[in-house]
């Protein structure tokens, strides 16, 4: 899609270990000014507006091209004014930001009435978190309020997690980008409802729904599997599970037998250089935390390499493998659960 840019987008560079308050104040006076600043965080690049104004938040949903029902994430400081933002505080809150927060949670609870409905998708429900990012946090409390924080990315693509994947996206049309280099892990927090009983997982993300019951001893309900194509690549993605038969360099190397320029995203034990025509290895099946850090970063390069499909290799759906296996499942155009390739999907 071709936008015509508007603005000069400014990209201040940050050092992450040593933040200058003089520079993350620039982006600070444009949320303060209604405008938009994107920001690192521990998970992924958010793009941040006002969440407690109406027509900063207004203008998040039309630069991010996203329908105003689907709500934006409020990022606080600290977890008092996380949870100020909801109109009761469960005592699983508490427990929950006791231990998780600063980190990768975001909790959904009544929404306090001085949230406006717009920043909720117009619901009675508010999504909180506490990133734990330096940057993060520093610009937050220099904005004076809390920020409204979807992923960095066009409603729909793979979620940015460096700052250059923010001006793919963006450039043009927000007024700031903070780099302060790649996200440390790469995939979205994990959205726990806690206005439902059992609670229940949105969205999952690096905490599990194991370390969640943990701490509150509840069971959780597990998150269903989004219905609708999310973290899309532009070229057709073709998922390969850990537990077919069929190996993704088997599938790549057919489909570029059929005459598909292909890209293959792949552990270093599945590598094969010899198989499709570019292949980018996330990390090692033994470290689900590196490839979650790649995944994101390696379909946008392969997109970028002119690929017509992207083959991705599975990862064994545990702790956050099941998160990575949920980002893929969600974005492919077609899935191999065994030797055969299902095409229900597409
Ligand atoms: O890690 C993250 O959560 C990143 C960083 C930037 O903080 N943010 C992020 O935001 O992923 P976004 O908007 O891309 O995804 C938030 C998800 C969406 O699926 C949204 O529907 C859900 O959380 N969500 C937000 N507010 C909600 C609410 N009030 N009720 C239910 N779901 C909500
Ligand atoms: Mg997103």
């Amino acid at each position: 899609m071709v936008r015509d840019a508007e603005l000069l987008t400014r990209v201040i560079a940050i050092d992450p270990r040593r933040p200058d308050p003089e520079l993350v104040g620039i982006a600070a006076e444009t949320i303060q000014t209604r405008g938009l600043a994107a920001f690192p965080t521990e998970t992924v690049y958010g793009l941040g507006a006002d969440g407690l104004n109406e027509e900063a938040v207004c203008r998040l949903y039309e630069v991010k091209q996203r329908p105003r029902s689907n709500p934006f994430i409020l990022h606080a400081a600290d977890a008092t004014t996380a949870l100020s933002l909801a109109d009761t505080v469960p005592n699983a809150a508490e427990k929950l930001a006791q231990r998780f927060w600063p980190g990768p949670l975001t909790l959904v609870l009544e929404r306090a009435p001085r949230v406006p409905a717009v920043t909720c998708g117009g619901g009675e429900k508010v999504a909180a978190r506490v990133p734990d990012n330096t940057v993060a946090r520093m610009l937050i409390e220099l904005s004076d309020t809390p920020i409204a924080g979807p992923s960095a990315n066009l409603s729909g693509s793979p979620s940015p997690v460096t700052a250059r994947h923010v001006l793919a996206d963006f450039e043009g049309h927000i007024e700031v980008v903070l780099d302060a280099g790649p996200c440390r892990l790469g995939l979205e927090s994990t959205v726990l409802d806690l206005t439902e009983q059992p609670p229940r997982i949105l969205r999952p993300g690096v905490i599990t729904a194991g370390e969640i019951s943990e701490v509150i001893g509840d069971a959780i309900e597990a998150a269903p599997q989004a219905s609708e194509s999310r973290y899309r690549p532009r070229a057709r993605l073709v998922v390969v599970s850990a537990a077919s038969s069929t190996t993704a360099a088997a599938v790549a190397r057919g489909l570029a037998a059929s005459g598909k320029r292909v890209g293959l995203a792949v552990s270093a034990e599945g590598a094969d250089e010899d198989c499709c025509h570019v292949q980018r290895i996330w990390g090692r099946m033994t470290e689900p935390e590196a490839i979650a850090a790649q995944l994101y970063g390696a379909l946008r390069e392969l997109d970028d390499a002119g690929v017509d499909v992207i083959v991705a290799e599975g990862v064994v759906e545990d702790g956050i493998g099941a998160s990575i296996m949920h980002r893929l499942r969600t974005a492919a155009d077609a899935i191999v659960e065994n030797a055969e390739m299902d095409t229900a999907s597409e």
